[in-house]
């Protein structure tokens, strides 16, 4: 048996097209980014953010600030950003340099703004099942199971990964859906055993080729989160053989990938409407 490929790439030019025609409903919608220092990914991730931004349509206000601001200054800009009316989503590029407390910082934005998903706001709704702004890649992920009719409801999904920006937030979408949900992750004993079980498996632990062929049960749903940079090139958490047993899969590039930078932009327009009901004269 040989997994179909779940096409990110096509989803996400998808997505993002039903986001410009949002926006074009919205009128205007604007996202600010921040990006403290000059963390080379991060540079390439920004620049992306903005040419999707404007490829839908939203305005986009790229804030770059010098790799010694102090945590006060940084704050005082988020500060600004939230009193903006014309910013509806805020993002502040993570990692943040050493010096600043990223979790310090996340809880200054305004959680109606939040458009990472990463306020304790937000986070705690997801916890509660009632989602408001939520993480763009397990959104994304969401999206793509959504696409390719898998039924989640009943389910047993293993995630493995408990990130606050992937893991922990997949895990309360799949168990909000209704999958009966196990996290796994560097601690955990033996994770073939749990695996091998799985009707859904999301990788997202950043191991180049963790999940091997034998670990996936034939048919399975197979969902991989990393990018892991080898000698090799880009590659993911998931052993590419695993696509002779799967029944779907996503690949690595072109599959999660694509879909977090659509989910933020779709995140934006959501933020963007409940400003507008919540605030309808501004
Ligand atoms: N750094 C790596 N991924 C992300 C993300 O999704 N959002 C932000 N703000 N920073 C990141």
């Amino acid at each position: 048996m040989r997994a179909t490929i779940m096409d990110g790439r096509a989803l996400a030019a998808k997505v993002q097209a039903e986001v410009a025609g949002d926006v074009a409903g919205l009128g205007d919608v604007g996202l600010a980014t921040v990006l403290v220092g000059d963390d080379p990914a991060s540079h390439i991730y920004i620049r992306r953010k903005h040419e999707a931004a404007q490829g839908v349509g939203i305005r986009s206000d790229d804030r770059r600030l010098p790799a010694d601001i102090s945590q006060e200054e940084l704050i005082a800009i988020v500060e600004e950003l939230n009193d903006d009316d014309s910013i509806d989503g805020i993002l502040v590029q993570s990692p943040l340099p050493k010096h600043l407390d990223e979790a310090k910082t996340i809880e200054a934005l305004d959680p109606a703004k939040d458009v990472d998903g990463f306020h304790p706001t937000n986070a705690g709704l997801l916890y509660l099942g009632r989602p408001a702004l939520v993480p763009a890649t397990p959104l994304g992920v969401m999206r793509l199971l959504d696409e390719y009719r898998v039924q989640i409801a009943g389910a047993r999904a293993v995630v493995i990964g408990r990130s606050n920006i992937v893991g922990k937030p997949m895990a309360h979408l799949l168990l909000k859906a209704n999958a009966t949900v196990s996290i796994a992750h560097s601690q955990t004993v033996d994770l073939g055993r749990l695996t091998t079980d799985a009707d859904i498996v999301v990788a997202a632990v950043g191991v180049a080729h963790l999940v091997a062929p034998d670990m996936i049960k034939a048919g399975a749903t197979v969902v991989d989160v990393g990018m892991n940079r080898t000698d090799a090139g880009l590659v993911g958490d998931v052993d590419p053989g695993a696509a002779e047993r799967a029944g779907l899969i996503t690949p690595v590039p072109g599959g999660v990938g694509p879909m977090t930078i659509a989910m933020l932009l779709a995140n934006t327009v959501k933020a963007a409407r409940a400003r507008r009901v919540a605030n309808p004269a501004g």
